[in-house]
């Protein structure tokens, strides 16, 4: 429901004066270039997807998105601003999702102060993510947008993975909160906070995340960084896993400035046994790891549907990672480092300040680079 409508009243009364154009054409080009629409409630999703292409400013006041709608705000027009205020809720219902979905060039997405999108993800929990169990949708597509930002969105227990961002093209997340602690004890499973594939320019800053999956994981893109970031709960900050997909390039990746606690992983790095594609210039700098309950830092070529095999292969070979600063403790149990390279699958790496603890010693890497260590 349109609640509020306001027009550039005062770029309406100055273009009509200074031009003779007819009054009819003038209002509705003026009302597409500065309206603000303000949409709320239960029909308030049906009313920003009808609308969006008339307004330069959505703005989404307590909207209770219906079971099985798509948020629909893609194909907005170039320039359109989506602000979020008060709390966005989602009907229950088992499918994929996404329950929000943005597309553009020049958009900026921002949530208000104290705003948040509330999945309530607990209806959906099972402890089985997508591997089974309730069909459970995703959150929010960033996909194609283009040249735009999203700010201060803050996301509450997610079903499953929070922000698919693909094809996106110089794309910043800045202030991102992902808060799915809940799903710890829930049976909160996959909540991946930010998967990346086939972007270029994608710049994170700042996120603050508490999850059951990766905090970060780039299946392919370039020119992609991730800074200072708090991830909590997860399983690490991760590159793949990079192969048997479209698009199996990862390149000019920086992470840095990065705390990671009580995560299965720290840093990793992951190919597919038995295909191909490369991994180039990635760098992890600056990042503190506590409480790792399986590696420190793990790189490996020998996964397969998801599970490692023991046996890497050199199809996806990982060149130029570089591996700064990187310290902290691990539990007892977990294991400090584990490199797992085929013959001559992994060069030029350059690991220096390396410094994980507490844990045990592998006995099992295999090609492991000069200046790295096991
Ligand atoms: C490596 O990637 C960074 C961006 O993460 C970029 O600034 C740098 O130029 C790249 N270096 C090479 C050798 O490609
Ligand atoms: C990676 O960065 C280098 C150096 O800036 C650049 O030459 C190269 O094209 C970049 N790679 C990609 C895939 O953008
Ligand atoms: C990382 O932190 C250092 C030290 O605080 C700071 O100088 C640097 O600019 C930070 N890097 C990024 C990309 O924010």
């Amino acid at each position: 429901m349109v609640v509020g409508l306001k027009l550039g009243l005062i770029g309406l009364l100055g273009a009509a004066a200074v031009h003779a154009a007819p009054a009819a054409t003038r209002a509705s080009e003026i009302e597409q270039r500065s309206s603000t629409c303000t949409f709320s409630g239960a029909k308030g999703a049906a009313s920003a997807i009808k609308s969006k292409t008339s307004c330069s400013t959505i703005v989404l006041s307590s909207v209770a998105v219906p079971a099985g709608t798509t948020l629909d705000l893609t194909g907005l027009n170039k320039g359109t601003t989506v602000i979020f205020e008060g709390e966005t809720t989602f009907g229950y219902k088992e499918w994929s999702g996404p329950l929000v979905s943005v597309s553009g060039t020049d958009i900026t997405v921002q949530g208000a102060s104290g705003a948040y999108l509330n999945g309530d993800g607990a209806r959906w929990w099972d402890g089985k993510g997508t591997n089974g169990g309730k069909t459970k949708p995703k959150f929010f597509y960033a996909h194609k947008l283009i040249n735009s930002k999203i700010e201060d969105i803050y996301i509450k227990n997610s079903p499953v993975q929070v922000f698919s961002i693909n094809g996106a093209n110089d794309l910043t997340l800045s202030g991102i909160t992902v808060n799915n602690a809940d799903g710890d004890a829930n049976g909160g499973h996959n909540t991946d906070a930010f998967d990346i594939g086939s972007s270029t320019g994608v710049y994170i800053t700042s996120p603050n995340v508490h999850n059951q999956d990766d905090c970060l994981a780039i299946n392919s893109g370039s020119d992609i960084s991730f800074t200072g970031a708090t991830c909590t709960g997860g399983h690490g900050i991760s590159i793949g896993s990079v192969g048997g997909r479209s698009d199996n390039t990862v390149e000019n990746v920086t992470i840095e400035n990065c705390s990671i606690t009580d995560s299965a992983n720290g840093v990793r790095v992951k190919t597919v046994y038995g295909a191909t594609g490369s991994v180039k210039n990635v760098t992890y700098k600056n990042i503190a790891l506590s409480g790792i309950s399986d590696y420190g830092i793990v790189v490996e070529q020998d996964y397969k549907n998801g599970s490692p095999t023991g046996t890497p292969t050199s199809g996806v070979p990982i060149t130029g990672l570089t591996v700064s600063n990187v310290h902290g403790t691990v539990d007892s149990s977990a294991t400090d480092i584990y490199v797992l390279c085929a013959s001559g699958a992994c060069s030029d790496w350059t690991w220096s300040g390396v410094s994980v603890k507490g844990g045990k010693t592998s006995s099992k890497c295999k090609n492991v680079p000069s200046s790295a260590s096991c």
